[in-house]
Parts: C-alpha cells; sequence; structure tokens
C-alpha cells in the first residue's frame, strides 16, 4: 500500500508543471524572438539588388511577427511570475541574401526546439501547452519557407508524366 501510494505521488508529479522550468524556456524563447526580430529586420535594411524587390518585405515582416510573438511571451512570463529578459539570443549578420536566410533558417530550427521543450514542460496544463503548440506551428512554417528558399526541398516525382483532366466543353 505503501509502496503503491509513492508511486502514485510521483506518476502524479509528473503531471505538474514545474513553472521555474516553464519560466526558463519562455525567456529562452524571448531571446530567440528578439534576435529574430533584429536580425531579419537588419537584413531588410541590407539587402541589395533585383532581390530586394522580394526580400525587402519578406524580411521586415518576418521581423514584426518576430517582435509580435515577443509580446506574447513576455505576457506570458508575467503571468506565470516572471520577469521577462531584456538580452536578445546572438544576432548573426551579413549582406550576402543566401547567407541571410541560412542564418535566419538556424535561427527558427532554435526556435522551434525550445518550443518543443515548452510543450513537453507545459505537463498537463493545458492552456499553457496550446500557447506553445501555436508557437511552434508558426516556426514550423518558417522553417519549411526558408528551406523552400533555399531549394533544400527535394520533392520526388514518381509517374512519368502528369496528365492534365480534361475540361468538358459544354
Ligand atoms: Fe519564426
Amino acid at each position: 500500500m505503501r509502496i503503491s501510494n509513492k508511486m502514485e505521488k510521483a506518476t502524479m508529479e509528473a503531471h505538474i508543471m514545474d513553472t521555474k522550468q516553464v519560466l526558463q524556456i519562455l525567456n529562452q524563447a524571448l531571446q530567440i524572438e528578439y534576435a529574430a526580430g533584429i536580425q531579419y529586420l537588419q537584413h531588410s535594411f541590407l539587402v541589395q539588388g533585383i532581390d530586394r524587390r522580394v526580400f525587402a518585405d519578406y524580411f521586415r515582416s518576418q521581423s514584426e511577427s518576430s517582435f509580435n510573438q515577443a509580446k506574447q511571451i513576455g505576457d506570458h512570463i508575467v503571468n506565470l511570475g516572471g520577469l521577462p529578459t531584456v538580452e536578445p539570443y546572438a544576432i548573426k549578420q551579413s549582406t550576402d541574401l543566401k547567407e541571410m536566410l541560412q542564418l535566419n533558417l538556424e535561427l527558427e530550427r532554435t526556435g522551434l526546439k525550445v518550443y518543443q521543450e515548452g510543450i513537453k514542460a507545459a505537463a498537463e496544463d493545458t492552456p499553457l501547452k496550446f500557447f506553445f503548440e501555436d508557437q511552434a506551428y508558426h516556426e514550423y512554417q518558417d522553417v519549411n519557407e526558408l528551406e523552400k528558399l533555399l531549394d533544400q526541398k527535394k520533392v520526388s516525382v514518381t509517374e512519368k508524366e502528369v496528365q492534365l483532366k480534361k475540361v468538358k466543353s459544354a
């Protein structure tokens, strides 16, 4: 009886959220979003040539969405009684477009990892878990888009030829 009580207690504790750990993860995420906001913004300033036509706006809007994520994270930190950091994660600089995209991809992948840790750490706190999942999905989309921009997605085509469906005339 004593042993099973102990075991029950241990199982219950595994489901209880560790607020200190969650706050550490949220502050890591905040550092990454600050860094992403600044890094993307600098890229929007620096991109030149014909690429500027497309990438200046892309970098600018990615910067805004990173700062928006930072705002939500900072609010959550205070909700849990923590102090939001003012220190960004390492910002990497480049004047070469391909290298910029590569640096952004690295940062988005780091963000995705941190949010995935957050999902585990949120345990059974459903709203907080949802928050981390939402942020993780956001990063997941950014990672996929950057991989496509860097031509890293290999699409396998097995059909020899693709036939378009015929449209019946009325
Ligand atoms: Fe992102």
